[in-house]
């Protein structure tokens, strides 16, 4: 059978290991839409004003103005497939880096024919995902980009290889690509700046480094750092792991630092799982996944040789990008799971509230709430801020309630008697504990992002059509859900309190399609509606700007995946408006606005890959070099590349 990588990745995302399905859940008597008007199929008419009633002045004049008008000033663009990238009419859409760009004075020009793992340590990584802008010196056209560099499609990255390795076979792979696969992954910082009006990257800027699973020193720190479950033979303290990976979305927080989340992290191991001394718990978190061959050559990703290794990935990094010396450290009070993003926001009494999806068919989505509060004037002030607080589960109930289940040693179940001997067991196993509080098993939480000026926070749950129909509940309410759908949570400005209400704001597919049962504004047009939402972004005007990744399912869509604006307040509630395009294979991630919307950053990660043999004019799956499955427009000799692209308005002015 032909392995994929990305495929791969989309079966662990969408094999439950979650055993608490099995139980009953009960049989749903009555359906709750949303009390905004989706029953009705009639529009977004009787606005929730309780959910305004905390607004503060500028998200109250937007609501009113909002009422009856399109807050998006742009002119649509049309689903579509081909392979380029569009952008909405009056915008530029410029290339700003792409994988193998050197990132250093002396680092080597890429050359796809002639790699070394050292030339990668210098150069941009692949499969760019989440991106995060940092000011420097307080400017807006002048900064740093942080970016993620998820995972590595070898067949799209080497020449000779026939296409994607079998998931156990990797015949092909040698030492050199493996460690050239590690230094294409982790994280680029790279100082970025716009000169008559457009963006450039600065090939030697003083701030630029590479982060990555083959070189760089993290620390451990919070409750796990240190116990016996995280020692191992290179690292008998157990608070030093080389490397993050599968660094997929993330955030910025309040004092300047980006969190990069580690997501699937078990596709890099290999080994037995019978023999090992924790048997029991590789399961739920899909260990060993054999997705690489990263264990025949180093003997950390062999879970028969070095058991604990898995314990050490599955974390929030915190990064300091204006140090380049500074050791990026592991917040392990966040958790372990199959992290997707981690949204920062304040909390009505200064606190940091950090909320995080763990992006699996039927996991859970999550908060963090520190217990000190952030100081703003002092950046430094806050170094161990995510070392201490509470790790909260969210449980969904149909009467529109959420409450928030905390996961700490000692209470309700959460005792050595269940297997939680201390907070770090409790923090290690985050799954086998959410599973013991009873948390509501969602369609794979992907991104997750506030909304400063509402205090709403929106959850993108991107598919699942595992969902049999004695599963579905009111907060996810459609059995096989392949197109996703979003829920808002409504906090009414608190973000401590353990119970919030919530209300699905959009439930994705085609409206006209009837077996779909999608909900959209009626206002909505044929190219405004998306499927599998995946990432999001919230601009400086309080507005929600969706991205998707349908993988190789966008055929049943009819378009590339691609930007999508969604309007949350107002008559308009619910209604897409389609901005930007990828090409075919690709899925779009990252988007991040400049403080002061002017410029709009968004990846292009794996073009040429997902579902490309459905493309007219494809025999198969893409590889570097064989004409007939190659990209179509391979020139050069280049593959395919991912890339960061920067979107402006022509003539300079705000996006959107
Ligand atoms: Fe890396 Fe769940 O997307
Ligand atoms: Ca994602
Ligand atoms: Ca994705």
């Amino acid at each position: 059978m032909v392995f994929n990588r990305r495929a791969h990745f989309e079966e662990a995302e969408n094999t439950p290991s979650n055993p608490n399905l099995q139980q009953p859940i009960g049989k749903i008597i009555e359906r709750r839409y949303s009390r905004r008007g989706f029953l009705k199929g009639a529009g977004y008419g009787g606005l929730g004003v309780a959910a305004i009633g905390a607004m503060n002045p500028l998200t109250a004049a937007i609501a009113s103005e909002s009422d009856t008008l399109d807050r998006f000033a742009f002119e649509e663009i049309a689903h579509g497939v081909d392979t380029t990238h569009h952008v909405a009419e009056g915008y530029n859409a410029d290339i700003l880096i792409r994988w193998g760009d050197p990132l250093f004075a002396e680092a080597p020009t890429f050359d796809p024919h002639d790699q070394s793992a050292d030339a990668q340590e210098r150069q941009f990584g692949y499969n760019n995902d989440y991106v995060g802008f940092v000011p420097l010196e307080g400017r807006f056209d002048h900064g740093l980009l942080v970016v993620n560099h998820e995972y590595t499609n070898e067949e799209l990255m080497f020449p000779g290889l026939p296409g994607p390795l079998d998931a156990h076979d990797f015949s092909g792979m040698t030492r050199e690509m493996v460690e050239i696969e590690q230094a294409a992954h982790g994280v680029s910082v790279v100082e970025v700046k716009r000169e008559a009006g457009r963006w450039h990257y600065i090939q030697d800027g003083r701030h630029n480094r590479r982060i990555t699973p083959r070189s760089t020193e993290i620390a451990l720190s919070g409750p796990v750092a240190g116990h016996d479950r995280v020692q191992t033979d290179a690292d008998p303290e157990g608070r030093t792991v080389i490397g993050t990976l599968n660094n997929c979305a993330g955030g910025t927080t309040p004092w300047g630092t980006i969190l990069t989340c580690e997501e699937n992290f078990h596709g890099y191991f290999l080994g037995d799982a019978e023999s090992h001394p924790e048997k029991d718990k590789l399961e739920r978190y899909g260990v060993p996944g054999h997705s690489y061959a990263w264990g025949d050559f180093d003997r950390r990703f062999d879970i028969s040789r070095e058991p604990n290794e898995p314990n050490r990935f599955g974390w929030v990094v915190e990064i300091d990008p204006m140090d380049p010396q500074s050791t990026p450290v592991k917040r392990t009070a966040l958790g372990r799971f199959k992290h997707e993003g981690a949204a920062n926001m304040l909390t009505e009494d200064g606190r940091l509230v950090v909320y995080m999806g763990d992006d699996q068919r039927f996991d859970y989505v999550y908060k963090f709430v520190s217990r000190d509060v952030v100081n703003r004037a002092d950046p430094a002030a806050n170094r161990d801020l995510l070392d201490h607080g509470t790790l909260y589960v969210a449980r969904f109930h149909d009467d529109g309630t959420v409450d928030w289940l905390p996961l700490e040693h000692g209470q309700g179940p959460l005792t050595e008697e269940n297997g939680f001997a201390s907070q770090a067991d409790v923090l290690i196993d985050t799954r086998q504990a959410a599973d013991a509080l009873g948390a509501t098993p969602m369609d794979r939480p992907e991104d997750v992002e506030g909304n400063p000026a509402t205090g709403d926070v929106y959850v993108m749950l991107t598919n699942n059509d595992e969902r049999t129909e004695s599963q579905v509940d009111a907060v996810n309410p459609r059995e096989d859900n392949t197109f996703g759908h979003i829920i808002e949570i409504i906090t009414d400005g608190s973000h401590t309190a353990t119970q919030n209400r919530w209300e699905v704001l959009v439930q994705c597919g085609n409206p006209a399609d009837g077996d779909v049962g999608a909900m959209w504004n009626p206002a909505t047009s044929d190219d405004g509606w998306f499927a599998a939402p995946d990432n999001c972004a919230v601009d400086a005007r309080g507005r929600l700007w969706v991205t998707t990744d349908q993988g190789s399912n966008w055929p049943k869509s009819g378009t590339a995946d691609g930007v999508w604006a969604l309007e949350t307040e107002g008559e308009r509630r619910g209604t897409g408006k389609m901005f930007f395009r990828v090409p075919v294979g690709a899925e779009m991630c990252g988007p991040c606005f400049t403080p002061d919307d002017t410029a709009f950053f968004v990846a292009v990660q794996h073009p040429a890959a997902d579902g490309i043999e459905a493309f007219e004019g494809h025999d198969g799956r893409s590889s570097f070099e064989n004409p007939a499955t190659r990209w179509p427009d391979f020139h050069g000799g280049m593959p395919p590349r991912p890339s960061i692209v920067s979107i402006t308005r022509q003539g300079g002015g705000t996006v959107g």
